[in-house]
Order: C-alpha cells, then structure tokens, then sequence
C-alpha cells in the first residue's frame, strides 16, 4: 500500500502577474510549492511526491524542493503539459508502479493541512475510488447563458439568466484530490483521447466522465486556491498555522 502525490506546479500564474510562475512565489518566505510539500509529508500518508514543473525551470524546481528539510518524502520532479491534465498525466507517467493510491493536489493552494491530506486519503482507502474535498457553497449561484448571447445596457455587460441551482446541494471543490490508480490512470487515458479544449479542471471530472462515482468530504477554508493578489494576501492567515 503506497501513496504517491502529484504536486501540480507547472502553470505560468498569469493571473497573479508576477515575474516567476506562481508555485516560485513566495509567502511568509518560503514558496509556495515548498508550503504543499511540507504539508503532503507532514501528513504522515504520503510516500513520494511528483511535482511538475514548468519545463524550462525543471532543475530549479528541484533545487527548490530539493533544499528544504521539511519535505520529509522523496520528491521527484518532471516536466508539465501544456494544459493541468496534461501536467498531471506526466506526473502520473512517472508514478511507481506500486502506488496504489495517487493524490492530486495544486501548488496554488500551499495551505491544504495535512488532516485534510490524511482525511482524503483515509476515505480512499476505506473503498471510494475518487474523493474530492469541498465546501457548502455561500453564495446564490446563477447560471447563464452564454457569453456571445450577453448584450451591453447602458454601457453595462447584462447576462440573461437560465437558472438558480439549488445551493444546498453545491460544493466547492479544492485540492488534494484523492484516486485508487487504477480508476486514475484509466480516467486520463480516456481524457487524453477526448477534444482538448474539453480538459477538465479537476480530475475528479475525469472519473466522472467514465460513469464512476466522486465522492465530497468536507474541505477546508486553509486549502483556498491562490489566483489573484488578494489571495496571496489571505493565505498568509494561514502560514503560521502548524502543519
Ligand atoms: N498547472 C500545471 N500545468 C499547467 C497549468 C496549471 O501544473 N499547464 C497547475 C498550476 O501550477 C497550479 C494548478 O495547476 O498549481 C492550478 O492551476 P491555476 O491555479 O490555473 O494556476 P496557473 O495556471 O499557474 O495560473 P493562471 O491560470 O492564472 O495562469
Ligand atoms: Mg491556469
């Protein structure tokens, strides 16, 4: 019974806007990648870890990674895709054929606490194939109709709503995303094959896709993802927390 993470770091953040790719940003100190990695190792659960890596900067991730004491795991580091799933089937290319059970999980949400790791992994391994942490959504959530049908009023972009799903039954799902490897790997084979501008956001997607069922456990405020300045502001709340 092993558990490898693949660490996904090989998006560019051009959201964030820095000069470095998001996972090199820093908070409290320390970049963001290393926050995550400590957090998987810390949890106790985690055997090895995959990062990817934007490909021109595969040996400075590895210093990064490489350097800090506190990731208490093996990290191997890779190459990433073009696209998240593409990063995440290169990790998973790399998984050691004797993990049984492979985590998911962003650099861009280096807060996820290492009980959220052991958690997601404890329902794993208890028989569900694919777990997702998620929160109960606060906000009314609006769908609407596509964006080329939006028309401008008074200089105002206007949106026609088509719905209101009931809130009650929405989560907001975060990262580390848990899978038996099996029902991973097959679930990126048949992603790999699909339309790439149909990439899922999340792997779970992928699971989905196939007819297999995800299950939500609860997630948590310290697992936010970091996309914009202000959340690199709010996730500093949460660098002094214990692992
Ligand atoms: N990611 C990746 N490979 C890609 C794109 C994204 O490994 N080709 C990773 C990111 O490094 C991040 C996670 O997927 O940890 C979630 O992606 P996102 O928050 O969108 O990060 P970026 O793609 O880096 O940011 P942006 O979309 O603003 O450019
Ligand atoms: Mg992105």
């Amino acid at each position: 019974m092993t558990t490898l993470a693949i660490l996904t770091a090989a998006g560019s953040g051009t959201r964030l806007g820095r000069d470095v790719p998001k996972a090199f940003v820093e908070v409290a100190g320390t970049p963001m990648v290393v926050h995550a990695a400590r957090r998987l190792a810390a949890s106790g659960v985690v055997d090895a870890i995959v990062v990817t890596a934007p490909h021109r900067l595969v040996a400075a991730m590895s210093d990064v990674v490489g350097g800090d004491t506190q990731i208490t795991v093996p990290v191997h580091v890779v190459a990433g895709g073009a696209t998240r799933q593409e990063s995440v089937a290169a990790g998973l290319a790399q998984a050691d054929d004797g993990a049984d059970v492979v985590l998911v999980h962003d650099a861009a949400r280096p807060f996820a606490s290492a009980d959220l790791v052991r958690r997601v992994v404890a329902a794993v391994r208890a028989g569900n194939g694919a777990v997702v942490p998620g929160l109960p959504v606060v906000d009314t959530v609006k769908a609407v109709s596509a964006a080329p049908s939006a028309t401008r009023t008074s200089g105002t972009v206007v949106e026609p709503v088509t719905s209101t799903p009931d809130r009650s039954v929405l989560r907001a799902v975060q990262t580390p995303q848990g899978f038996d490897r099996a029902l991973l790997d097959r679930a990126h084979a048949a992603g790999a094959a699909r339309d790439p501008d149909a990439h899922a956001t999340d792997d779970a997607g992928l699971v989905e896709a196939l007819g297999e069922q995800v299950v939500v456990v609860l997630g948590e405020e310290a697992a936010l993802k970091i996309t914009t300045e202000r959340d690199l502001y709010l996730a500093g709340l949460y660098a002094e927390a214990p692992l």
